[in-house]
């Protein structure tokens, strides 16, 4: 497939689930494991931060909070995920919303001074070169932070393969840190970030087994790898 089709059938995947409400409804799911994240990333009060994968914004609405002298852009491939994302925080004034790919960022060289992704990074078509234009946006000293719940050293999350509609890469930690270096990043590394929510007795959703898989999954954590240009 080439790289627009993909992109194609992400924006038109994704623009079903925003049409669905689920770009709001993951604010529920992902804020757990984003929390520690936002703590490990220092921020200043006037750093420039990229949220690639934005999804409805939520977490770009926490990012302004965070640096209010600073700029928050949150990019995502969905037009329509972009649009609501809009809509729900039209009163953050220093926060914009772009549509946009992460293997060709529509942003000038040198501008953030942090990178987050939440739970995007493995339905990017090319992830190595997403992270080199990452790394490209960036300014020297900025850093990069992927988080993902997929990933192949967490054997909890592999039968979502069956349920994506799209591609999606399901690499360990070690790849991923190492398509970090590749990309050009230094001081790269990985750690876990364990979800602490509590599981209900029964599970009925479609993602897990049953609530037994569910708390291994959370217990095992999703994975943040990190990187500085
Ligand atoms: C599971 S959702 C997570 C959204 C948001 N980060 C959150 O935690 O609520 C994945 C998001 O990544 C976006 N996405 C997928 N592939 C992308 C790409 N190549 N470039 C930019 N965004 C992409 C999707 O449109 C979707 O909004």
């Amino acid at each position: 497939m080439s790289e627009s089709d993909s992109n194609e059938k992400l924006r038109v995947e994704f623009n079903r689930w925003a049409e669905s409400g689920w770009g709001e409804g993951m604010e529920e799911d992902h804020l757990p494991i984003t929390l520690p994240v936002l703590d490990l990333m220092q921020l200043l009060p006037d750093d420039n931060v990229l949220d690639m994968g934005c999804g409805a914004g939520w977490l770009a609405r926490l990012l302004s909070e965070r640096v209010p002298e600073g700029r928050v852009v949150g990019m995502d491939i969905s037009d329509e995920m972009v649009r609501r994302a809009r809509r729900n925080y039209v009163a953050f004034d220093n926060t914009m919303f772009v549509i946009g790919g992460a293997d060709e960022i529509p942003w000038d060289a040198n501008f953030f001074t942090r990178a987050i992704s939440v739970e995007s990074a493995y339905y990017w078509p090319d992830p190595a070169r997403a992270l080199r234009e990452i790394l490209r946006v960036l300014r020297e000293g900025g850093s990069a932070w992927v988080l993902i719940n997929y990933y192949r050293d967490n054997p909890h999350c592999h039968q979502w393969a069956e349920q994506f509609a799209t591609p999606a890469h399901l690499l360990s930690a070690e790849e991923w840190a190492a398509m970090f270096r590749d990309a050009g990043f230094t001081n790269v590394a990985h750690r876990r970030i364990a979800d602490p929510t509590p599981v209900p007795e029964s599970y009925t959703g479609r993602w897990f087994r049953d609530a037994a898989q569910l708390r291994a999954f959370r217990e095992a954590g999703a994975l943040l790898v990190r990187g500085t240009k």
